[in-house]
């Protein structure tokens, strides 16, 4: 068997990010909104940079408008889950995308969304949970608004609370207002840090956010102290490698430091970001490490179970997965 076909648990997607283009270009047809700028000719999404992908992003989930809409994205997101064999997924979804940070609509399009989640459970047998995650350059007082969302849906199914967008904008401790929110409200937490921002992103997202996950986090390897404080407090990275390498972190997947942080001791785990806007799918981040560090099945299982024991979902569902993972 390739280490392709594993199962796999995915901390770290953006639901809008991970929306086939196709299926946006289908929705701006439907509501005659023009997107042409934001693809190739090759149909996919076009950006130049970090700063730019963002831009891009924002105008795709534009056409994003209903709680119908967003059950539609989660189907067909999950679909692609499905056929990279993920078992188990955790996506951000941001009130803001979701009814512009109102709690009413934000109750509508959530449930629009876990009914389409069921489906797809039904179909595929994956699950999915969700991190209401807040966006770093619409500033701390947004954010608030945010984790009021969240805290008034956290559960079994809401699980988390998070924070991304432009890592450039303000410091993470500008938002431990919010983080304390969703702390007091049973949310697991985890935030965007280590990816354009250096080490010290790493270490404010630790001493005044308090985390016990961290999206990306991979920038860490510049900082001996830190790799050994990650280690010491038992943070899990999410790691996406392919979309570090697109957005010109690393040259490619060998000069990526998934492999020495892990040599070091440091719980990663892979996800993918925003596949489709990094031409990655959660297969092919399993191919290409396999074939940059060597990793086989047995390594890829224990990064699998690492991530289990790290997913932000309830014992008995984490206990599910762990048996989906040694069955396998
Ligand atoms: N990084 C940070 N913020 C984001 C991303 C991402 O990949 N996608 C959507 N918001
Ligand atoms: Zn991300």
């Amino acid at each position: 068997m390739s280490v392709a076909d594993l199962p796999k648990v995915e901390l770290h997607l953006h639901h809008e990010g991970a929306a086939p283009p196709a299926f946006i270009r289908q929705l701006a047809h439907e509501k005659k909104v023009d997107l042409s700028g934001i693809f190739t000719d090759e149909g996919g999404y076009k950006f130049t940079d970090f700063v730019n992908f963002l831009r891009t992003y924002e105008a795709a989930t534009a056409v994003l408008q209903t709680p119908e809409d967003f059950g539609r994205l989660t189907s067909a997101v999950l679909e692609e889950c499905a056929a990279s064999n993920a078992i188990y997924v955790e996506s951000f979804l941001s009130p803001e995308f979701c009814g512009g940070g109102d709690l009413g609509a934000w109750r509508e399009y959530l449930q629009a969304v876990q009914e389409a989640a069921r489906d797809a459970e039904a179909r595929h047998g994956i699950l999915l949970r969700g991190i209401v995650t807040c966006i770093r350059h619409e500033g701390p007082e947004v954010a608030k608004r945010t984790a009021l969302c969240a805290a008034e849906t956290a559960g079994d199914w809401i699980v988390g609370f998070g924070m991304g967008g432009d890592e450039g904008k303000g410091h993470q401790g500008d938002f431990a207002y919010s983080f304390d929110m969703a702390r007091e409200a049973g949310l697991r937490l985890t935030t965007h840090a280590g990816e354009f921002g250096g080490p010290d992103s790493v270490w404010e997202a630790i001493r005044d956010l308090n985390v016990e996950r961290i999206g990306h986090g991979v920038r860490a390897i510049e900082d001996k102290a830190l790799v050994q404080e990650l280690v010491a407090r038992d943070i899990t990275l999410e790691v996406c490698p392919g979309s570090n390498v697109v957005l010109g972190l690393y040259k490619n997947f060998a000069h990526h430091p998934i492999k020495r942080l892990r040599d070091a001791g440091v719980k990663v785990t892979i996800s993918t970001d925003d596949p489709p806007f990094f031409g990655t799918t959660l297969r092919r981040e399993y191919e290409m490490l396999a074939q940059a560090h060597g990793w086989d099945a047995a390594d890829f299982k224990a990064i699998n179970q690492t991530a289990a024991r790290a997913a932000f979902c309830d014992a008995d569902t984490r206990d599910g997965l762990l048996k989906r993972l040694e069955d396998a």
